[in-house]
């Protein structure tokens, strides 16, 4: 048996399971728990000092299941604390403010440092995860979209969600769905279900439209030097157009990009003679 599936999995019993938080501090892991748990928001930050620990009953089809939830501080300063508690777990309540670049770009770190501490036997493969894109009642400070977010979370195969600790917005659904998907991956002998969208496109469309969100000019977006010829720039053009085109490709963001490849076209042939 795998070292982190839970003991029971008869079906029809109850079956107890371990789940845990991670994310950077403020980005609102304890708010999202307690607004799940009691129905309640606190808008005054408190910081989780180590790891505050609950457990909660749910109900999965037939089965009850017994929730540990180990909600863990995101500050630096406790990951001492933090490095015991990654072990034996089921599923991860994975967040980010959305509008804090800086916790978006520490996702994988985050998914490292667990990684690191479960050691190399450690499968993070029969782990569910459910990457909370949080505040999205904060819509003047966003900064980071829907399509980046889902991209990063679909192209590893987590679930994703759009939430709001301070209205609710989302999470009962997140909670359903990380809770449902968690007791079929424990009846599915421990393997993660493969989500519709993160089997229906290749990494390589999901890498080229975060390079293209990246670029920095029209030249760096087509892939080509500054000063290329019309072939040089139509060739890496048709190339882009192949890969994302809408009607070809369903990762996040690809219609934006597959614009921005087009506008790109058009810009530098305009000036190239
Ligand atoms: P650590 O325990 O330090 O790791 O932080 P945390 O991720 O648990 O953050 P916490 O839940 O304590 O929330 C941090 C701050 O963000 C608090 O002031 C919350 O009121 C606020 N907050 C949390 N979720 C939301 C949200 O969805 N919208 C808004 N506007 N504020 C939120
Ligand atoms: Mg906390």
């Amino acid at each position: 048996m795998e070292a982190n599936m839970p003991k029971r999995k008869e079906p029809g019993k109850s079956l107890r399971i371990k789940v845990i938080s991670m994310g950077n501090a403020e980005v609102g892991k304890s708010c999202i728990i307690k607004r799940y748990c009691e129905k309640r928001f606190v808008s005054k930050y408190l910081a989780t000092i180590g790891i505050d620990y609950g457990v909660t009953k749910v109900q999965v089809r037939d089965r009850e299941i017994k929730v540990n939830i180990f909600d863990m501080a995101g500050h630096p300063f406790f990951y001492e604390v933090r490095n015991e508690f990654y072990k034996d777990t089921q599923g991860v309540i994975l967040v980010y403010d959305v509008g804090q670049k800086d916790s978006f770009d520490a996702l994988d770190a985050w998914l490292a440092e667990m990684k690191q501490d479960l050691g190399p036997h450690g499968n993070m493969e029969n782990i569910v995860f459910a990457v909370c894109a949080n505040k999205i009642d904060c819509t003047k400070h966003r900064c980071v979209d829907e399509s980046e977010g889902r991209l990063w979370a679909e192209s590893k195969g987590f679930l994703y969600f759009e939430t709001s600790a301070q209205t609710g917005e989302g999470i009962n659904e997140m909670f359903q769905t990380f809770y449902v998907s968690i007791v079929d991956l424990c009846e599915n002998g421990g393997k993660r279900p493969m989500t519709n969208s993160s089997a229906s496109f290749t990494k390589e469309q999901a890498d080229t439209i975060r390079r293209i969100r990246n670029s920095k000019d029209s030249w760096d977006m087509l892939g080509v030097k500054p000063g290329a010829s019309r072939e040089e720039v139509n060739k890496a053009y048709r190339k882009l157009a192949v890969l994302l085109h809408p009607d070809k490709c369903v990762a996040p963001g690809s219609e934006d990009a597959f614009k921005a490849v087009v506008n790109a076209r058009t810009a530098l042939l305009k000036n190239i003679k």
